[in-house]
């Protein structure tokens, strides 16, 4: 798959087999040089001897650095890891870095390719399905402060993106269906083929066949790889890819990042948007019923275990700050189909999150 981004187009491989291939695959794009692979303990137990085997043989000068795992590493002394490792390994401006990981590993490496020497190649070799169908593409890098997630970053496309489907075989099942989420949400949000074949096949999906992975990752990412190429910068368009995230984000806040993974949350976030739009009359029920019924197939919550509507709006509000306008909310008519709203009344919404469960 090609993907334009403002004047540069890079290309995503995706099938079976790439990490092996990863060296391969690189020198016939053009890199040469010194690599440095960024992943983290998890990840790299798994993967990292067969990409820096695979990178050496191909005649790159291979360095690592390794990040524990988890979000809470998603941050400035982590990176500043990342930035030593370049320092002593001399990385030049035609070196690249290489993202061996989930969402994670792909933001903080992105932001320290984006940033070291103004800005070395980087390549995303995202392992998670999370990061497969939605992180590594679009160009969005960044570490958290601890007053916010993802408060620091920037926008920088990578060189080239390697999505191996065998490394997903790996991946918890928590995981596993919280990448899920992110890829219901394109079918309802765009892509009515995907939503029909995700509700056809569960059971292929779920038992993690490479054909229907093949299927759903190709239509995520392709669906996500248009949209950020109308709108680079996040301006207008890309907006709609944040279906279900307002009040996700709100949950995964409110809770302290700690009960819900992202999928999870926006799972909800998205059973609570479908009610809104129903609620405001903008959907007929039919909406809220197929939002539920897919979202229970992949068994992914839909409810609200008594967190405080009053606290989620409260967290909604501070997103709308951050923004600097009114309380945006990304609703549907129908399923493939989104709108953007401003003009909720908050009352509505709480009403429709206590009736999900909320206080
Ligand atoms: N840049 C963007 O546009 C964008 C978009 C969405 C999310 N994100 C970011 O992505 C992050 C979430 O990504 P994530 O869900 O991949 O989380 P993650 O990177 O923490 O990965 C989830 C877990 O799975 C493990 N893992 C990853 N691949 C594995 C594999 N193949 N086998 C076994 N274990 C594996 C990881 O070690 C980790 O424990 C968040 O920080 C979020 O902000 C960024
Ligand atoms: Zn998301």
């Amino acid at each position: 798959m090609e993907i334009k981004a403002e004047t540069e187009t890079y290309p995503l491989y995706l099938g079976s087999g790439l990490l092996a291939r990863a060296g391969a695959i690189l020198r016939e794009e053009g890199l040469t040089g010194k690599v440095l692979v960024v992943t983290n303990p998890t990840v790299g137990a798994f993967y990292l001897a067969v990409v820096v085997k695979a990178l050496a043989e191909a005649g790159f000068d291979v360095q690592t650095v390794t990040i524990p795992d988890g979000e809470v590493y998603k941050r400035l002394d982590q990176l500043t890891k990342v930035y030593d490792a370049a320092v002593v390994g001399c990385l030049e401006r035609d070196s690249t870095i290489l993202a061996l990981g989930g969402g994670v590993i792909g933001d903080l490496a992105g932001f320290a390719a984006a940033t070291y020497l103004r800005g070395v190649r980087l390549v995303q070799v995202p392992t998670s399905l999370l990061a497969q169908v939605d992180s590594s593409i679009g160009g969005k890098v960044a570490v958290n402060h601890r007053e916010g997630k993802n408060l620091i970053g920037s926008f920088y496309q990578p060189s080239v993106v390697l999505s191996d489907l065998e490394v997903l075989t790996t991946l918890n099942e928590r995981e596993f269906k919280t990448g899920l989420a992110e890829i219901i949400k394109v079918g309802l949000i765009g892509d009515c083929t995907l939503d029909a074949f995700l509700r056809q096949h569960s059971t292929a999906v779920r038992r993690r066949e490479p054909e229907a992975l093949l299927e759903i990752i190709a239509r995520a990412c392709a669906f996500k790889a248009q949209v950020v190429t109308e709108d680079v910068r996040e301006k207008g368009r890309r907006a709609i890819l944040n279906y279900g995230h307002t009040i996700g984000h709100a949950l995964e806040a409110e809770t302290g990042y700690t009960v819900y993974r992202h999928g999870e949350a926006v799972a909800i976030g998205m059973a609570a948007a479908a009610a809104i739009s129903v609620e405001l009359g903008l959907a007929t029920p039919e909406l809220s019923r197929a939002t539920l019924e897919v979202l229970t197939l992949y068994e992914l919550p839909t409810t609200i275990a008594g967190i405080p509507a009053e606290q989620l709006l409260a967290r909604m509000a501070w997103d709308k700050k951050v923004k600097n306008g009114r309380l945006r909310l990304v609703l549907s008519p129908r399923v493939g189909d989104v709108l953007v709203k401003d003009d909720v009344p908050p009352e509505l919404i709480l009403a429709v999150l206590r009736r999900m469960g909320a206080a």
